[in-house]
């Protein structure tokens, strides 16, 4: 049985679904402080098999240690975390709170009950700003925002513990930039408010929820002058987690970056979700977002070697599955 923290989230169902098809058993603990519980029942229904689900939050150390022993849990997924950079530069201490004091009290529940082994959401946003590209994993770590240190933070604290307890299996993955849905178009990304990222707000410019897209900036030092990002299909990325589970069969701490190695520029994921989706997406061209860098993206070669896995699914079906899962819930999960 696998303990999925934050698994209802948008990255977490994705998982969810991808661990269910390999057959193995979930139990999901989530607060749904940025989730809705019908994305359980999707995940559900796309796999015909049951999960099981428990309301809590994972600063909640009792309720962690009640769920891993209860269900016999021999390994975690911590999905669990608030992701926003801009909330996190306005409110700090709730990040520090739930991503840092959630990610400790969690590892402190799977001490004390002997679950040993964990996959972690990381995020590239800890190689801050890109000394050379692309990012290696022995790139330095930085960070440039409180969200980043909350990732960096949780990262240091699993190095420390598998240094001081070597029958620990610890997974490090640090993400790209999530994007696209379940084939299915069942569940998908639902963002409460005005979305940050760029995809789910060019979905719901094409799906009529919002007038026109913002383009932050048009003279970067980009081909066509408009940032570049490392997209990796959602469903790539869950499959990316399984195969990490399995290396943790023996007890070893890894980082290493699930993306795509291919940059794309804002002007490219626009064509594409245009091509998608058969919409026009109107933009205006913006100053520079503050935070933001030219381009970044992954070195692929270590998530090849140590973990036989590499996303295999383009920019297009990121954008067809994505628009697939917007079209058929204009309004999310609402
Ligand atoms: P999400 O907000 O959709 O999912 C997070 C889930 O955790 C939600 O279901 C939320 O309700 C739950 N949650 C939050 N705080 C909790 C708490 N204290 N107790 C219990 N549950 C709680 O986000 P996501 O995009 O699925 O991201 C999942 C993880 O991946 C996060 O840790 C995020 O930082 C990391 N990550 C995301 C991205 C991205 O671009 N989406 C990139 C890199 C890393
Ligand atoms: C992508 C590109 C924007 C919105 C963030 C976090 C990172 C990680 C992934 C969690 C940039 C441009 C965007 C818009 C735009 N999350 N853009 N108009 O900033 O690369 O990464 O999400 O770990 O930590 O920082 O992703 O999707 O916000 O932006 O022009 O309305 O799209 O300037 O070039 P980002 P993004």
């Amino acid at each position: 049985m696998i303990l999925v923290t934050g698994g209802a989230g948008y990255i977490g169902s994705h998982a969810c679904v991808a661990l269910l098809s390999t057959g193995e058993d979930v139990v999901v603990f989530d607060n749904f402080c940025n989730s809705s519980p019908i994305a359980l029942e999707r995940v559900q229904k796309i796999c015909g098999r049951p999960l099981t689900v428990v309301e809590g939050d994972v600063r909640d150390q009792a309720a962690l240690e009640k769920v891993l022993t209860q269900y016999g849990c021999t390994s975690v997924m911590h999905f669990a975390g608030l992701k926003s950079v801009q909330d996190s530069v306005a409110q700090p201490l709730e990040y520090y709170d739930q991503n840092v004091i959630g990610s400790h009290r969690l590892l402190r529940a799977m001490q004390a009950t002997g679950v040993r082994k964990i996959v972690f959401s990381s995020s590239a946003t800890v190689y801050g700003t890109p000394q050379f590209l692309p990012y290696t994993e022995e790139h330095p770590l930085s960070a440039v925002n409180p969200y980043g240190r909350t990732k960096l933070m949780i990262e240091e604290m699993l190095r420390d513990q598998y240094a001081s307890d070597t029958s620990w299996a610890v997974a490090i993955l640090r993400y790209f930039n999530p994007v696209g849905a379940h084939e299915s178009g069942l569940i998908g990304e639902d963002p409460k408010g005005v979305p940050n990222n760029l995809v789910p707000f060019v979905a719901q410019v094409a799906i009529g929820r919002r007038e026109r897209l913002n383009i932050w900036g048009n003279d970067y030092e980009t081909p066509d002058g408009t940032g570049v990002r490392d997209y990796i299909h959602v469903m790539d990325l869950a499959a990316g987690h399984v195969s990490a589970l399995k290396v943790l069969d023996q007890p070893q701490c890894f980082s290493v970056n699930l993306g795509t190695g291919a940059g794309s520029s804002v002007l490219e994921v626009v064509r594409a979700f245009e091509t998608a989706s058969g919409r026009a997406i109107p933009f205006d061209i913006k100053p520079r977002r503050a935070g933001d860098i030219d381009a970044y993206y992954a070195a692929t070669d270590y998530a090849s070697k140590l973990l036989g896995w590499s996303a295999t699914r383009s920019l297009q079906t990121m954008c067809a599955d994505h628009w697939r899962w917007q079209s058929s819930n204009p309004n999310g999960y609402a």
